[in-house]
């Protein structure tokens, strides 16, 4: 019965929490935050840094905006599909509404990146009873209310691209996948959304270095097996199933599989609840080859949407 219902409602796909997908070409998600008036197309410059609560890092160059967020700001977030940077289409079209509210804010000479606290969602990638269904069949956990699943659902409706973290201090090393995190077109800063439970956290705290690496969807496999050691020790040099090669500056460990590397110092933290904010400048960048297309996470709900309206990205 549970599966003559799910193939009536969902057809042959096969449900899962979140879709693992490769992008060739654009995005083609659009992101617009409304402050009072103002409106800002902030697709590229924003970056979904934790989890619970939900915060986004929004970046504004000084020359960009005249607006000053502060405690008493509240904005929205649409999020939508759309090849235009219309708000009217993306408004119209929008998948999901978020209301957020200030949080806290990271000042460099020429710019701002303003963390933005989600207080509130709306979802309407498929109809409420769709939405019901598959929170109370398959997305069940005993902590998840049904607010926080809207919620989650609502920040992976725009690709979360998934990179590679290399650490190390004497003996100890740590190369893990993370998809929290946010580089800039134009400056070089880089962004970082940690859990606090992540053993390294402490270490890449006091050292304040880490290196940021980009890699091909094809390495998904391996990418996962590197995410699974959760609080124990992780894999020594020896036992990676990979080749390293050492960063330029730093000497940390980074598969030879990646096709480039930034080494980052972090200048500042702040705690924002379940991951603690690393903010950091690239103090150095390689090339090793050509890029190719990245892995990225979307909700399943955002994939589920887009293929009824004939966005189909590669499921990897
Ligand atoms: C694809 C993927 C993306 C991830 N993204 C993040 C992230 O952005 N932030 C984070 O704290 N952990 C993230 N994780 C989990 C970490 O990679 C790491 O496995 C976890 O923090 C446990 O590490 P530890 O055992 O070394 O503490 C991700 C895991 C996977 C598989």
């Amino acid at each position: 019965m549970k599966n003559l219902l799910r193939k009536i409602l969902f057809g042959n796909i096969e449900i899962k929490e979140y879709s693992t997908i490769t992008i060739e070409g654009e995005i083609k998600e659009k992101v617009f935050l409304k402050v009072e008036n103002f409106l800002f197309d902030i697709s590229k410059i924003h970056w979904l840094l934790s989890l619970d609560p939900i915060v986004f890092g929004v970046w504004f160059k000084n020359n960009e905006s005249k607006i000053a967020l502060d405690e008493k700001t509240w904005c929205k977030m649409y999020l939508g599909v759309s090849t235009k940077s219309d708000f009217k289409i993306a408004k119209k079209n929008a998948v999901a509404i978020i209301m957020l509210h200030y949080f806290d804010k990271i000042e460099e000479t020429d710019g701002t990146l303003y963390l933005l606290k989600l207080e509130e969602s709306k979802i309407y990638h498929v109809n409420l009873l769709k939405i019901f269904l598959l929170f109370n069949k398959y997305y069940k956990k005993p902590k998840l209310s049904f607010k926080k699943y809207k919620s989650l659902i609502a920040a992976y409706s725009y690709p979360r691209r998934v990179r590679i973290i290399s650490f190390k201090q004497d003996e100890y090393l740590n190369i893990f996948p993370m998809d929290l995190l946010g580089e800039f077109n134009e400056a070089d800063y880089y962004v970082f959304g940690l859990r606090h439970t992540n053993t390294t956290l402490l270490k890449i705290i006091e050292t304040k270095k880490i290196v940021v690496s980009e890699i091909s969807y094809k390495y998904k496999d391996l990418i996962y097996q590197l995410g699974k050691h959760h609080g124990s020790s992780p894999p020594t040099l020896d036992s990676l199933p990979f080749k390293t090669i050492q960063s330029e500056k730093f000497g940390f460990y980074i598969p030879e599989w990646v096709y480039n590397y930034k080494e980052i110092e972090i200048l500042k933290t702040i705690n924002l609840g379940s991951h603690m904010l690393l903010w950091g400048k690239v103090v150095n960048e390689k090339k090793i080859k050509q890029p190719a297309s990245n892995l990225y996470h979307i909700h399943f709900l955002q994939y589920l949407k887009l293929k009824s309206i004939g966005v189909n990205y590669p499921l990897v």
